[in-house]
């Protein structure tokens, strides 16, 4: 199986790399490309240097083409990568609503992405995260509300943000002012409530992207979704505090054994021994992790809990990873 990763250089490039060295897909060929800026860059892989190319306007010759170069890039020529014979996994938000494009979360709804045309959307990573925690309960016990206020890191904003950080902590740090170009505002001992565009109902994208992709994952257009999509000075792990509304009641103890069977789920619950979810501990991880477990007080059998999932891994390059091996397992690739 020949692979090809548009965007190799990009933070969520990096992590694709290191998701492919590690998984059990057949891979006999990975092509590397991204812009002009980075023609004839090297990068390691499984013990090899591989050279990057530009990114090329029409067909690429590969099977799988895994595609993290921005929305731009692949509203231009995702479709021609298609139409050339490659399946496209896309991490940008372009074709995420296409009602002919499935946007696939493997422990969900991993049976959409047999129906692609070419093209299979990687979800935003906030709800990546939020859905693998949440469609068990949902399955079992009935969401009716879900309401959302996520810690995201700076990861979201691809490697310039993550440098931004650092770079402008560092300013501060030695007495001088921060500044700000990929992010708002400054980052840096912040907190900013807008990330991405805001809407004409007071939302911004990022927020109403949760509650679109969340419904169209779950397959369940009535579910009830408000976020509050919140930018930390964090590197890379995006936490979600999230209250569900239930049909069914449920127990902290039935959700606890729950989503310790599910699929992509730790759950880090013992607040006694100072044990929860956190970026510190869940950056780097495959597993979302899942805790502070508890009653609502405000719906009645109800849920209240904290998630933390990786944004490069589970939000990004592993979730897509995994699409393409949900395939090649089933015999839906080569
Ligand atoms: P490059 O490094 O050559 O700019 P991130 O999300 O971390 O910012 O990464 C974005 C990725 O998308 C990088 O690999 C970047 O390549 C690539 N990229 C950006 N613009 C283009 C473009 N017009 N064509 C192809 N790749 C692009």
């Amino acid at each position: 199986m020949r692979v090809a990763i548009v965007g190799a250089t990009g933070a969520v490039g990096h992590e694709l790399m290191q998701v492919l060295e590690k998984s059990s897909l057949k891979i006999d060929e990975l092509q590397l490309y991204a812009s002009p800026r980075s023609e004839g860059k090297k990068l390691p892989f499984k013990g090899e240097e591989l050279t990057v190319r530009v990114t090329p306007e029409g067909a690429i010759d590969a099977d799988v083409v895994l595609a993290s170069a921005g929305g731009s890039v692949s509203k231009a020529l995702a479709h021609k990568w298609a139409e050339g014979g490659a399946v496209v996994i896309d991490n940008s938000s372009a074709f995420r609503y296409d009602a002919d494009v499935p946007l696939v979360v493997p422990e969900v709804n991993g049976e959409a992405a047999l129906q692609h045309k070419g093209i299979i959307a990687n979800p935003n990573c906030t709800t990546a995260i939020a859905v693998v925690a949440v469609a068990p309960i949902h399955r079992k016990y009935g969401v009716k509300r879900m309401i959302v206020s996520t810690y995201q890191a700076t990861s979201g904003a691809g490697q310039k943000g993550m440098d931004e950080l650092l770079a402008e902590t560092h300013k501060v740090l030695h007495g001088q002012e921060a500044g700000n170009a990929e992010f708002a505002h400054p980052i840096p001992f912040n907190v900013i409530p807008h990330i991405d565009v805001f809407q004409d109902n007071g939302y911004t994208k990022e927020e109403m992207k949760v509650v679109w992709e969340t419904r169209k994952i779950i397959g369940d257009e009535s579910l009830q979704i408000s976020c509050t999509a919140v930018r930390i000075p964090t590197l890379r792990t995006h936490s979600e505090a999230i209250t569900l509304e239930l049909e069914k009641p449920a127990t902290p103890d039935e959700i606890r054994e729950l989503l310790a069977g599910a699929a992509g789920v730790e759950v880090r619950d013992n607040p006694g021994d100072k044990l929860y979810p956190m970026p510190l501990t869940a950056s780097g991880k495959y597993d979302v992790e899942v805790g502070r477990i508890r009653p609502s007080l405000v719906f009645e059998g109800g849920i209240d809990l904290f998630v933390a999932g990786d944004q490069l891994l589970k939000g990004a390059a592993l979730n897509a990873v995994q699409i393409a091996e949900y395939l090649q397992e089933r015999g839906a690739l080569k």
